[in-house]
């Protein structure tokens, strides 16, 4: 008898040894509170004692330690995970750090990232994208190649991730994670949320990514060389059946953000100011969203009321450029406010423009397949492309920045090229920029 006991525990621990998932998978990185902090991000499907990444510049010299938390999908068949954050601090300038992550039970392939040189003229390049999806995802092999080539310092990926995480038990969120580890594991993956997210209360994206801010992911900013990159949730705005409270709350941060992004001496360290939210405030596209309207939410605000819309705010504050999403297309504006053109200087539209600057970027796949344009062009619409692709921005310098749109269609080819030239960065001539605010954050500042 105790014989037969003893057999069928250790059978039962071998069963149990059997499905014990301590291998790391779907590792991603992203800025932390500022860019020399990496917040390394992975799974675990059961969990360890330790959260660990090892590294260092040539070798895994040094130890961070960090935390998990069981994240549970919503669907039927509670899909389970452990994910695990790890946060490396202080790291030094201009340098390739290698590292992997998980615990003394289980060690990830070896990665690397490269932080940014400390210097005013580093000149950040970003790859930018939305809607690249699980299936169909177009850009992924171009993105792969040239990252790995070192040509990005990060990636913004403008909302709707796997079409959806959520999907088949989260099965799917699994996989797109696991696909995109050959670039996030590399460069900072900067996200924002997007519509396809938004199954049980966003938590797929909340849980999975790890973004700066203190606010699970959904709205922060980041400086990255010159510019003063600001992420929201436009979602906000159209899912309300989750509360009002936290589009209140976007709204009033985004304002105290971009007051603070003003004060002299932090406009002057990052004279561009970009903003990324997920759905378009103008589009040219032949479906029913709500770009194609002329009140769009997060343009006027809410119904009836008007509050919180955001083309006042933005260009009340001298936003320079505002990247969007959500159409499977690219769409560059002329420089637009309230539906009028104001184009810039020397009849070159982008030279001092009298507005921000707008692009929709959201052709990076997914099987949703390509959006096509109302004929004839609107005459705020600059450029329109259908071709699977995504965006570069360089940032050369505080007075030019340059962007170029890439076809997957063309091999690569760039079917769109633009600078945005700005001998001053500002509120715009009709700007009513609350400058009073601003000298109060600015005495509270010297105080405090
Ligand atoms: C390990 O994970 C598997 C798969 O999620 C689960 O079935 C099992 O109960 C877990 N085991 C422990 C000891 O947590
Ligand atoms: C949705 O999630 C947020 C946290 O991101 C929480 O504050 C809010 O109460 C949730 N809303 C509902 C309806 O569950
Ligand atoms: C803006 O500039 C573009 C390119 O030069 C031009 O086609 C367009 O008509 C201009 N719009 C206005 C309102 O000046
Ligand atoms: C900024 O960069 C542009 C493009 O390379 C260059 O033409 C311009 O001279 C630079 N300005 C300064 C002040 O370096
Ligand atoms: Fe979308």
């Amino acid at each position: 008898m105790f014989l037969l006991l003893a057999l069928f525990s250790i059978c039962i621990n071998f069963i149990n040894a059997d499905i014990l998932y301590y291998q790391p998978e779907q590792i991603h990185i992203a800025y932390g509170d500022n860019i020399y902090e990496i917040v390394v991000t992975w799974s675990t499907f059961n969990g360890t004692e330790k959260s660990s990444v090892e590294y260092g510049i040539g070798g895994l010299i040094l130890r961070e330690e960090g935390t998990s938390k069981l994240f549970v999908d919503g669907g039927a068949a509670k899909h389970s995970q452990y994910i695990h954050r790890v946060t490396l601090k202080n790291l030094t300038p201009d340098s390739r750090y290698v590292y992997h992550c998980g615990s003394d039970q289980g060690w990830s392939n070896l990665f690397y990232f490269k932080t940014a040189p400390d210097r005013a003229d580093w000149q950040p390049h970003l790859a930018i994208y939305g809607d690249m999806g699980n299936e169909n995802a177009q850009s992924l092999v171009r993105l792969q190649e040239e990252t790995q080539r070192g040509m990005y310092d990060a990636i913004l990926h403008v909302g709707d991730f796997a079409y959806d995480m959520d999907s088949n038990n989260a099965e799917v969120g699994d996989a797109f994670m696991r696909q995109i580890e050959s670039i996030a594991a590399y460069v900072p993956y900067m996200t924002c949320p997007g519509n396809h997210e938004e199954s049980y209360n966003f938590s797929n994206y909340r849980e999975r990514f790890s973004m700066p801010g203190g606010t699970e992911s959904y709205m922060y900013s980041i400086n990255i060389g010159p510019l003063h990159v600001i992420s929201i949730s436009t979602e906000l705005y159209y899912f309300l059946n989750y509360g009002i409270k936290p589009l209140v709350f976007q709204y009033e941060w985004l304002e105290n953000d971009l007051i603070t992004a003003n004060l002299p001496e932090n406009r002057e360290k990052q004279p561009w100011i970009i903003v990324m939210g997920h759905r378009p405030m103008y589009c040219s596209n032949t479906d029913l969203d709500d770009c194609t309207h002329h009140e769009t939410l997060t343009r006027v605000g809410l119904p009836f009321l008007h509050f919180f819309g955001l083309e006042d705010l933005l260009y009340n504050y001298g936003v320079d450029l505002e990247i969007w999403a959500h159409e499977h297309s690219y769409e560059r504006l002329w420089p637009i406010y309230n539906y009028v053109v104001y184009n810039g200087s020397y009849e070159r539209p982008y030279v001092n423009p009298g507005a921000p600057v707008q692009f929709t970027t959201g052709s990076a796949g997914c099987k949703e397949g390509r959006d096509n344009f109302v004929k004839p062009t609107p005459a705020w619409s600059a450029f329109r492309s259908s071709d699977y692709g995504y965006t570069r921005l360089k940032a050369y310098n505080a007075t030019h920045l340059h962007l170029e749109q890439v076809s997957d269609d063309k091999s690569g080819a760039v079917i769109d090229a633009f600078w945005l030239v700005k001998d001053v960065h500002g509120p715009y001539a009709r700007s009513k920029m609350d400058w009073g605010k601003v000298d109060e954050m600015r005495l509270n500042n010297f105080k405090g």
